[in-house]
């Protein structure tokens, strides 16, 4: 049996105000099926990039133990998925069976091994580069997030087939996957970084007992600091009204100063002397309390800058199919939406749920069968599924669509976005900040209507529960692509429709 022993590992990006790592120690068993949890943007990635050999840091990885990653680079999408694969494995074509017997469990059929990897689903390459990773034994592997393409049955399929493995860290922020497979847990937290045995249901609820002796306590604290806040308050305008005092004294009795000095000044340097320190003493305490706080996550409410339509009805789809190069995705949906009225699209990856959302967003091209009747100066806000428009600063990004960069900001910030990460080029931020970015977007712009692809994807828990908490707040009417069944639960008031292959 292998061990992973990392000692004092510390590490940032270029440019970076803090240390992602601060001498973190940790010794993990390559037998383990580890969990890695933790808000966007907190370091899992970089942890597995670090692990790979990928980042340069400060501190010791000892372990013989080789490491693969999920999802591997593919270099040429375009070629056959077999060509892709076996690259990738660096496998004989002779032993395409190795991959073929994982991707079997994995319920992928071997037609895909013939079409070219990019005409597969997220879902169907979510598959078949896990299937890659399984058909080598012998490494330790480190999987990030690979649920975010998956529809609700895949995702059953996929954590089946990991529950029968085990030598792995999976990162994933959806709490019903990684409970089916995972013996530990480890946690990054705002101040720490903590290590459970058990399953995620058996974190959470420690999780949950430290968190509600640490709300009890912050509030405590809260109230703690307030009291030091006023005394350091009081001291400084005392010890100011004894400095003018000092000063007052010295001008009215020019001439007579040395006296003065040696009675009043000297009497008033002793009490600013004893209040200075007292000063400190509460201001360090002060510190100290508040970064007792720093550890407690907050779930702040959120806004939108939802705008109620005026009309009664806003969308029309009536028998709609859409269709690719000539080939028709699906079998007709119907629906109408109105204030108010959330519809959910269900279906597996590859139903051209996207391409349905491109033909009711406009696209009429996409059109093979039906139609689309939309309220003429509807407002839509329309969530992509993609981060392709996201590179370069935050500031350019605000400026090019018209939003308030202090808005965006702010919203970033209540969606949990760390501050130094303001200063991240767009195209280096983690997955789910770049999502937070196009949802902060979303939810800054002013709409009557809002088009989501996939909201949920890549973000955290924290974060999953505020976007559910809004929605109920504001009650817009939505038209939602998602997969995360109490999401999808919570928010759809219309039936939800199954989009369906032909
Ligand atoms: N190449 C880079 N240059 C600068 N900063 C980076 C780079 N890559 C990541 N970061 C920053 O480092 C921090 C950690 O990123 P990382 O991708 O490890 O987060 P994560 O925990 O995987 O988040 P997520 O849940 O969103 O995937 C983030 O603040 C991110 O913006
Ligand atoms: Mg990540």
């Amino acid at each position: 049996m292998g061990t992973i022993k990392i000692h004092d590992l510390s590490f940032r990006y270029d440019g970076m105000p803090q240390n992602i790592f601060d001498q973190f120690s940790l010794n993990i068993d390559d037998s383990w099926k580890l969990g890695l949890i933790g808000r966007n943007g907190r370091g899992k990635t970089t942890f597995l990039r670090i692990l790979l050999g990928q980042l340069d840091y400060h501190g010791e990885i000892n372990t013989n133990v080789a490491f693969t990653y999920f999802p591997q680079p593919v270099a040429d999408p375009s070629q056959a998925t077999a060509t892709v694969l076996l690259k990738i494995a660096k496998l004989d074509p002779s032993e395409l069976w190795r991959i073929q017997v994982e991707m079997d469990k994995l319920q992928l059929a071997d037609d895909v091994l013939d079409r070219p990897f990019a005409t597969l689903s997220p879902g169907e390459q979510t598959k078949a580069l896990l299937a890659v990773m399984f058909s080598e034994s012998g490494t330790f592997k480190l999987i990030d997030e690979p649920t975010n393409h998956l529809d609700v049955a895949a995702r059953d399929v996929v954590a089946d087939y990991l529950k029968g493995k085990q030598g792995f860290i999976v990162v994933s922020h959806d709490r019903h996957f990684i409970d089916q497979m995972i013996d530990h847990v480890l946690s990054i937290d705002r101040e720490k970084i903590q290590l459970f045995t058990g399953n995620y249901e058996t974190w959470r609820r420690e999780f949950d007992k430290t968190n509600a002796s640490e709300k009890a306590e912050k509030q405590h604290l809260q109230t703690e600091i307030k009291r030091l806040d006023a005394t350091a308050n009081q001291i400084k305008q005392w010890a100011g009204n004894a400095e003018a005092k000092k000063s007052q004294l010295a001008y009215k009795h020019q001439g007579r100063v040395m006296m003065d000095k040696g009675f009043l000044g000297h009497k008033a340097a002793k009490i600013m002397k004893r209040s200075k320190n007292t000063l400190n003493r509460t201001e360090t305490a002060i510190d100290e309390k508040k970064s007792l706080l720093k550890n407690i996550d907050e779930m702040p409410q959120l806004t939108m800058n939802f705008q109620p339509p005026h009309q009664q009805h806003l969308l029309q789809v009536t028998d709609l199919q859409v269709g690719r190069n000539g080939m028709t995705l699906n079998q007709p949906i119907t629906f109408e939406l109105k204030p108010g009225q959330r519809q959910v699209l269900l279906g597996p990856n590859g139903n051209g749920k996207t391409t349905l959302i491109k033909a009711i967003l406009g696209e009429r091209h996409l059109i093979t069968n039906g139609t689309v009747a939309r309220s003429a100066k509807l407002k839509i806000s329309y969530l992509t599924q993609n981060f392709e428009a996201l590179h370069g600063s935050i500031e350019a990004y605000s400026a090019s669509d018209a939003i308030e960069l202090p808005n965006l900001l702010n919203m970033l910030r209540k969606l949990g976005f760390e501050r130094s990460a303001f200063a991240t080029r767009l195209e280096d931020l983690s997955m789910g900040q770049k999502r937070k970015v196009s949802l902060a977007r979303s939810l800054c712009e002013p709409a009557n209507l809002y088009v989501w692809d996939e909201p949920l994807n890549y973000l955290d828990v924290i974060t999953q529960q505020q976007v559910e908490n809004l929605i109920l707040k504001y009650q817009p009417p939505m038209l939602v692509i998602d997969h995360d069944r109490d999401f999808v639960k919570a928010i759809a008031n219309l039936p939800v429709i199954e989009v369906r292959r032909p």
